[in-house]
């Protein structure tokens, strides 16, 4: 189906685009009354994340309610493990936790890697009702986990300011680190070709915890996988996001990926000049909503001045926290539209 929007679409592939396009991370969920109204009625968001219908309708809340350029599907990046026999639970205030953690090699062997597609349906049902009933408004982003994020929280079974365990594993078992990263490489190239047959028009991997590795840590056991992973990926334009790991941005520069994500430590100019070949997504910090419009729409210009209007999706550097005002993220919204 032919986009009337696909500006997004366009700049990730180096094209020439007429005006910025714009998305927010973590748009889908966190902020919107009409998202927690929809989530009251599922009653836990495992229950809303896993009904097709409910999914689709947050997914574009967005797309009506802000004015984004693109939908990004409404799911966890924790889907994976839960489909290779690892299930999690939400727990509130708290996050994600699993009640059993993969320790040893037999472990390991025991995880799934079969019918990931029927594992993982709810979310490719979730892709063709959003597909239909966006029909064509803005493209669709589909999403995954990086390896590294995902074995981080397979080790780890929760969320962890250092994630010492899993680097405890990277450093002490280094062999069978790399089964556990490639079971989960594997897996996730199956879920994101599965996603863009069912409609995704492009992916991005989401690398949240790269900052906590050493550089040596970060080519020996991220790089490798996500290499894998944009090599796999021909059909859709793959954006990398690698939260913290300014230090590796040469060498994700040199990846099979069209689109590198920025935080806000990252500098813009320097990073131009690292990943000279590639449409660049960011870098807003997250907090610069919680001020004034007055000065949500000077960062933002400013922000919008140095990136340029080519080969740029505006973004902010990390998912908007959940505590900020919608009206604010409109705010960026339109000032990105109108730059
Ligand atoms: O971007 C979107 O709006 C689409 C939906 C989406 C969610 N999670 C929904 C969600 C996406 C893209 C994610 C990715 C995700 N999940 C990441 C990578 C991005 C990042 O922020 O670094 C990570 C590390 C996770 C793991 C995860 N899921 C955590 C740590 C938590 C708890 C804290 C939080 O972020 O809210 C979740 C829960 C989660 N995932 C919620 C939503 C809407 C909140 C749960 C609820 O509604 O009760």
């Amino acid at each position: 189906m032919n986009l009337k929007n696909d500006l997004l679409l366009r700049a990730a592939k180096g094209e020439e685009v007429e005006r910025i396009p714009v998305w927010t991370m973590r748009q889908a969920g966190r902020i919107l009354k009409e998202y927690r109204e929809v989530r009251a009625k599922a009653g836990s968001f495992i229950n809303l994340a896993k009904s097709p219908e409910m999914a689709a309708e947050v997914t574009i809340q967005p797309v009506d309610i802000l004015g984004v350029d693109a939908a990004i599907i409404f799911s966890d990046i924790l889907v994976v493990p839960e489909a290779m026999n690892l299930p999690y639970e939400m727990v509130e205030k708290k996050g994600p936790v699993f009640p059993k953690t993969v320790k040893t090699e037999t472990d390991i062997h025991a995880l799934n890697t079969e019918d990931i597609e029927h594992h993982l349906a709810y979310v490719i049902d979730a892709i063709k009702l959003v597909k239909k009933e966006l029909n064509g408004r803005v493209p669709l982003i589909g999403f995954a986990g990086a390896p590294f994020t995902i074995f981080c929280y397979m080790i780890e079974g929760k969320g962890s300011k250092t994630f010492s365990l899993a680097k405890k594993m990277l450093y002490t078992e280094p062999e069978i680190s790399r089964a556990l990263l490639q079971k989960i490489t594997d897996v996730t190239i199956t879920y994101l070709k599965a996603q863009i047959a069912a409609g995704a028009d492009l992916v991005q991997i989401f690398d949240s915890w790269a900052g906590i590795l050493s550089p040596e840590q970060y080519s020996a056991f991220a790089i490798p996988y996500i290499k894998q992973i944009c090599d796999a990926i021909q059909e859709t334009p793959v954006t990398v996001f690698a939260k913290g790991a300014y230090f590796a941005r040469e060498e994700i520069g040199q990846l099979g990926c069209q689109v590198v994500g920025l935080d806000w430590n990252m500098s813009i100019s320097e990073s131009r000049k690292l990943i000279p070949n590639k449409t660049l997504q960011g870098n807003l910090d997250p907090c610069v909503l919680y001020g004034s419009f007055n000065e949500i729409e000077r960062n933002t210009k400013a922000m919008l001045t140095a990136f340029g209007k080519q080969r740029y999706i505006a973004n902010l550097g990390h998912g908007v926290y959940p505590d900020t005002n919608p009206d604010n993220v409109k705010c960026f919204i339109d000032t990105v539209k109108s730059f």
